[in-house]
């Protein structure tokens, strides 16, 4: 048995100080200090003789992170990442559930390629770690199949599969869908989420060819944010808004950009609540001022924006309107990053990261930790159906502890991922990391890892 003890315990309700009990991996018990029976309950579990006590007076304890966006490049890319060294990544920035995404080599895109991702993260993989299908202009009626039969003959559940990954804008991976009547039939998939990556292909070829024609080979990075334009999310969140709307869909927005599809979400969320929005940190950290100091290493998909539409992401994940945060997490090798603007890259590395960006944006601006809990991990863990990422009687102990008065500056040399580099490189943070748990067991403790 392990007691954290007195650590403040943040839940999407409340913050509070007390005294969290795990038992055989699970969280058995939470006492509040409050409680006029606090120190007896308590008291009774210190005697016993198995507990061991974690004192966590000033320490925060919050559910470990559901990250449902992440690229971890196994199999074909392993030059770039793997699930060994990137899942080392995830649970050094608090993240203890990762969902990979299936622009791999081979694709994720039939349930022989899933079982075999499936396999590699065994053993390997230090988060638990679920990997989504992706969908092509070919493939729905075998996707609907698999998500509601599974497929017995390659060992995949229906339970297997967190979500249907669908690319209704190309980024790296050339996965394209674009006929109209593939993604009707993908929207109207009932039985899990439909995540959506969201660019208009038409307006950025166009936006493209008119940088080139102006620039020739050598487009300056600061265009990606008008190649890859918001008129280009803009337009293609609206229809991917529409279709949920229309058939009821669990959509996932993913990683939302521009503050038109804050307002949009807003909207749409009236009609159909099933329609979630994910923004990640990158979008709340950086902003169109960064590509002059960093070019490439803030080239992603959909391209980083304005101030004001960093600011605009912000409000809306106090407010709520943004659901949850995928970090997006995106090696590519900094090798790769220094080719011209066609030729580097789109995507960062990130995850490590997560949560001290996100309780370092939280202080900055007056966000309760409530909502960051709820935006790291809870509504995730309601969206995907999991008995984890609450801190909750009965769930599974993945737990975060950290030091909200500890700062520390992000350096390269401490990143877990195999590429070795990071966009936040020099950058100040909060939240520093002391421990954290999955199943009871710790995976960091004293801020390093133990496996
Ligand atoms: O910037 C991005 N990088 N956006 C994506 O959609 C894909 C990702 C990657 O896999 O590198
Ligand atoms: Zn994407
Ligand atoms: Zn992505």
């Amino acid at each position: 048995m392990i007691i954290l003890h007195k650590a403040t315990i943040v839940t999407g309700e409340k913050e509070a100080v007390g005294s969290i009990i795990i038992e055989e991996g699970r969280i058995s018990d939470i006492l509040y200090a409050d409680a006029d029976d606090y120190d007896f309950r308590v008291g009774k579990y210190i005697e016993d003789a198995d507990a061991e006590v974690w004192q966590l007076e000033g320490k925060h304890v919050m559910a470990g992170g559901i990250d449902a966006h992440v690229h971890f490049r196994e199999p074909g890319l392993t030059h770039k990442a793997d699930m060994a060294t990137e899942s080392r990544a995830a649970v050094s920035g608090g993240v203890t559930t990762v969902f990979d995404m299936p622009n791999t080599n081979p694709p994720t895109i039939t349930a022989g390629a899933l079982k075999e991702k499936m396999q590699l993260a065994e053993g390997r993989s230090v988060a638990k770690t679920g990997f989504h299908i992706g969908a092509t202009n070919s493939n729905a009626d075998s996707i609907c199949n698999l998500i509601v039969n599974g497929d017995e003959g390659c060992g995949v559940k229906a339970e297997d599969i967190p979500g249907v990954k669908v690319f209704m804008g190309s980024s790296t991976g050339n996965m394209l869908v674009d006929q109209k009547n593939s993604l009707e039939r993908l929207f109207q998939i009932s039985e899990k989420p439909i995540l959506v990556h969201c660019e208009d292909e038409q307006t950025i070829k166009e936006n493209l060819a008119a940088a080139q024609e102006k620039y020739g080979d050598d487009i300056p990075f600061a265009e990606h944010e008008h190649i890859r334009s918001r008129r280009a999310c803009i337009k293609s969140s609206i229809k991917a808004l529409e279709m949920a709307m229309k058939h009821g869909t669990k959509l996932v927005l993913c990683h939302i950009s521009t503050k038109e599809e804050i307002e949009m979400v807003r909207a749409a969320k009236t009609n159909n609540p099933d329609i979630t929005a994910e923004t990640s940190c990158n979008y709340l950290w950086f902003s169109n001022e960064d590509y002059e100091r960093a070019g490439s290493l803030v080239k992603c998909n959909p391209s980083i924006k304005t101030a004001e539409d960093r600011q605009a992401l912000r409000n809306a994940l106090a407010e709520g309107l943004i659901d949850t945060i995928g970090s997006d997490h995106a090696p590519h090798l900094l090798s790769e990053k220094e080719g011209i603007y066609t030729k580097a890259p789109s995507g960062l590395p990130s995850i490590q990261q997560s949560l001290p960006v996100l309780v370092t944006i939280a202080r900055e601006e007056g966000i309760p930790l409530t909502r960051i809990t709820s935006a790291f991990s809870e509504k995730a863990s309601e969206i995907y159906g999991l008995k984890r990422g609450k801190i909750r009687r009965g769930y599974d102990a993945d737990l975060v502890i950290f030091d909200m008065n500890k700062e520390f500056i992000v350096r390269a040399e401490d990143q877990q991922s195999k590429c070795g580099w990071t966009p936040y490189e020099g950058v100040r943070l909060k939240g520093y990391i002391e421990a954290v748990l999955i199943d009871g067991k710790a995976v960091i403790r004293d801020g390093k890892l133990t496996v």
